[in-house]
């Protein structure tokens, strides 16, 4: 089958065919359908956040399975499944408590660059290949573990599953599980990327009043004001916090969501956020960032500073949930799709990530059965 391989870091990927073992105990072998092109691809590209090579990257991706190892018992053939990057183990004191995101169990296969089991499927010439975040979509075919496998209704398309594999779900989560956004609150979203969009959509299927949509690039903020945003601001020359202040009484904004990974960011968002609100981190800013606020302001006002790793989500539950809003209309997430390339232009897709140009881009690794249930307009 065919992978896009990173030989080494900086270098552009090779689409070239590759070897995939039979998945072995509790694993399972998906066809791929799509994979959607993320920054944190791009920065094991660049060295920035390291992986071993060569390796398949891809951590956004949904598909088919095509066979099962043994004992596997979640999925079978045939099931449409979105593919988590948190293999969560089901009984260490996180995934106990309902966090599965917080799971570290699996984290020295994750940078050992295997399969939770230390087990590699991939080779080149009879090399193994490394995986990458346990998922490794850049490929027509991958091995997963089982615990990797979200089965999905069959009625959605596979492109935009693709994406609840890693901006959705993070997004989304962000709002709803982390800051759990109430009905009329004003919401602020710095950065609207395919995480800052997901985040804008979820504010407004939660019933948020204001959603305030902070983005220098004039299409997504186009888009951003499309998907729900009733305010879209550029943070080159506008006041936005004039702009919050003026839509909440002069209190600032309930919760704010710094969706742009930049660090001297986090101060900004406290500033607009008001005494006892939220803030919400969910980009990661660069290896050593250090982030710095007002210590009187952080205890007299009580706010809350909080991360947010993968939506804070549980994938079995969360996942086909944000699907099902998707299929009624509430959560417009094939409008993040800006441009879908063959796996051959992966390059150019990741070229057009890098300059800002994409909501989204998505790879289209198979012909997808099926339909799509989405009635649009549906709230
Ligand atoms: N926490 C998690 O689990 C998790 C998961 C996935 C991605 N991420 C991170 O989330 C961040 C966003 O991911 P993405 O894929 O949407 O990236 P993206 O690059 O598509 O989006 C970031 C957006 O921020 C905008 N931006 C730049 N400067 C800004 C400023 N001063 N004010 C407001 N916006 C500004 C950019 O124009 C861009 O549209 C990245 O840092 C990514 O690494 C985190
Ligand atoms: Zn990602
Ligand atoms: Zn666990």
């Amino acid at each position: 089958m065919r992978a896009a391989v990173l030989f080494q870091e900086n270098h552009p990927l090779e689409v070239v065919e590759v070897d995939l073992a039979e998945p072995g105990p509790g694993e399972v072998r998906v066809r791929l359908a799509a994979t959607g092109l993320c920054a944190s691809d791009w920065h094991t590209m660049t060295g920035a956040i390291p992986s071993p090579t060569p390796s398949v990257l891809g951590h956004e991706g949904a598909g088919v399975v095509s066979s099962v190892g043994d004992g596997v018992e979640r999925v079978a053939p045939g099931d449409h499944v979105v593919l988590s990057w948190v293999p969560s183990c089901g009984h260490c004191r996180y995934c106990e408590s309902g966090r599965p995101n917080l799971c570290a169990t699996a984290t020295p296969a994750l940078l050992a660059g295997t399969l939770v089991s230390g087990a590699r499927r991939l080779s080149y010439r009879g090399s193994p290949l490394y995986h990458y975040s346990f998922l490794s979509t850049f490929a027509e075919e991958t091995v997963v573990d089982e615990a990797a496998c979200v089965k999905i209704r069959k009625d959605v398309s596979l492109s935009v599953a693709a994406l609840v594999g890693c901006a959705v779900t993070t997004g989304y989560g962000a709002v709803v599980n982390r800051a759990r956004v109430e009905p009329g609150s004003t919401v602020v979203v710095l950065g609207a990327g395919g995480v800052g969009l997901s985040a804008v959509m979820a504010a407004g299927c939660s019933g948020a009043r204001h959603v305030l949509a902070v983005e220098p690039e004039f299409s997504k903020r186009q888009l951003a004001s499309e998907v729900g945003a009733t305010h879209v601001v550029d943070p080159g020359g506008e006041d936005v916090a004039g702009l919050v202040r003026s839509l909440s009484g002069g209190e600032g904004a309930d919760v704010v969501i710094e969706a742009a990974g930049r660090p001297e960011l986090v101060a900004e968002a406290f500033g607009l956020t008001r005494r006892g609100g939220t803030v919400v981190c969910v980009g990661v800013p660069p290896v050593g960032a250090v982030v710095s606020l007002p210590g009187p302001d952080l205890v007299r006002h009580e706010k809350v500073v909080t991360g947010s790793l993968y939506g804070s989500c549980r994938p079995h539950s969360d996942m086909p949930r944000i699907l099902d809003l998707y299929a009624e209309g509430r959560l417009p997430l094939d409008r993040l799709v800006t441009r879908t390339y063959a796996l051959e232009e992966i390059n150019a897709g990741f070229a057009d990530l890098v300059s800002g140009r994409l909501a989204r881009g998505v790879v289209a690794l198979a012909e997808a059965p099926g339909g799509d249930a989405r009635r649009p307009g549906g709230g």
